[in-house]
């Protein structure tokens, strides 16, 4: 049987709605400075079917047709995804909730999933120095990742990052730098080095090859499921890559009519550090900086 075309096209900005063919490794729009998505051909998607899905390939990766990559390509990939859907006993009167227990990924977080997508489209482009913003758990994987790809790798972390997570960047071959302030502080020095030095700038929100990764997670679930979606699904949001990629996913199994509703989903924020929650609830469409509670 001959095998459906991949369905990635391009990038389009969220803001200008322009179109790239996207054969440069851009990050935000160059036109706009909006942030850029990945669009996919939904009707390409749809000759796939489920029953497509290569059962043997243990990772994110069985999912290669949702995701913004070229025919053919070979992942840069340690197994990352394919994680246990657990049922949660420890609350009795709650019934049917279940975790995605994503520990099980290489470095242990859900990080993986996008910097395996994003070292493989950006070693396809031919990026050979990249940097990122990191709070720890992205710096290690994009390290792992990057490591694998013969890509020279940059991590910028706040001054009081986790230092497990700083030391395993380390060993994992990339160059760490701690920067004093928060993470938007290490988020301008890791623009500031992209520019300085022409790596390209993996951070959240800058790179449009992240998310995409992230909403593997929807697809698992859905999958893990009998192809049921849930009705809510509760994310830990920091950047909201997850959320928006998660998002995205449950959108495209909707129209392609996998899944027969959408689920709510809804960010949760700890008290000590809510800027997204906190955003949501004064109505703001843009999240200002975090100073702490109450400011
Ligand atoms: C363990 C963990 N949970 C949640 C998040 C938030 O991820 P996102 O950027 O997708 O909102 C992060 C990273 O920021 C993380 O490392
Ligand atoms: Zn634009």
């Amino acid at each position: 049987m001959k095998r459906p075309m991949q369905p990635y096209t391009g990038l389009q900005c969220t803001q200008c709605h322009r179109f790239f063919p996207e054969e440069a490794p851009l990050g935000k729009c160059p036109k706009c400075q909006g942030l850029l998505d990945t669009l996919l051909d939904e009707t390409a998607l749809s000759h796939y079917s489920k029953r497509q899905l290569e059962n043997d390939t243990r990772s994110m990766w069985k999912f290669h047709m949702f995701l913004p990559v070229k025919a053919g390509t070979i992942p840069v990939t340690a197994g990352e995804g394919d994680t246990p859907l657990r049922p949660v006993k420890s609350f009795p009167h709650l019934r049917n909730i279940w975790v995605k227990d994503e520990t099980r990924n290489p470095t242990g977080t859900f990080k993986d999933r996008g910097a395996s997508l994003a070292v493989t489209r950006l070693s396809q482009l031919k990026i050979r120095k990249l940097v990122l913003a990191s709070e720890g758990n992205a710096g290690c994987s994009f390290a792992l990742y990057s490591q694998m790809a013969g890509i020279r790798c940059h991590v910028y972390l706040p001054s009081d990052a986790n230092n497990a997570k700083v030391e395993l960047s380390k060993k994992l071959g990339a160059q760490v730098t701690k920067v004093k302030g928060t993470i938007s502080e290490a988020g301008r020095y890791a623009a500031n080095a992209a520019e300085k030095t022409g790596a390209y700038n993996a951070s959240t929100f800058v790179t449009p090859f992240r998310h995409d990764g992230k909403g593997t997670m929807a697809l698992e679930i859905c999958e893990q499921r009998g192809w049921e979606s849930p009705d809510c699904v509760v994310y830990p949001v920091g950047g909201g890559v997850g959320l928006v990629g998660m998002w995205k996913m449950f959108k495209i199994l909707y129209s392609l009519g996998w899944i027969r509703k959408r689920p709510r989903i809804i960010a949760v924020q700890p008290t000590g550090c809510a800027p997204v929650v906190d955003a949501y609830n004064k109505g703001r469409m843009e999240v200002p900086e975090w100073l702490g509670p109450g400011f």
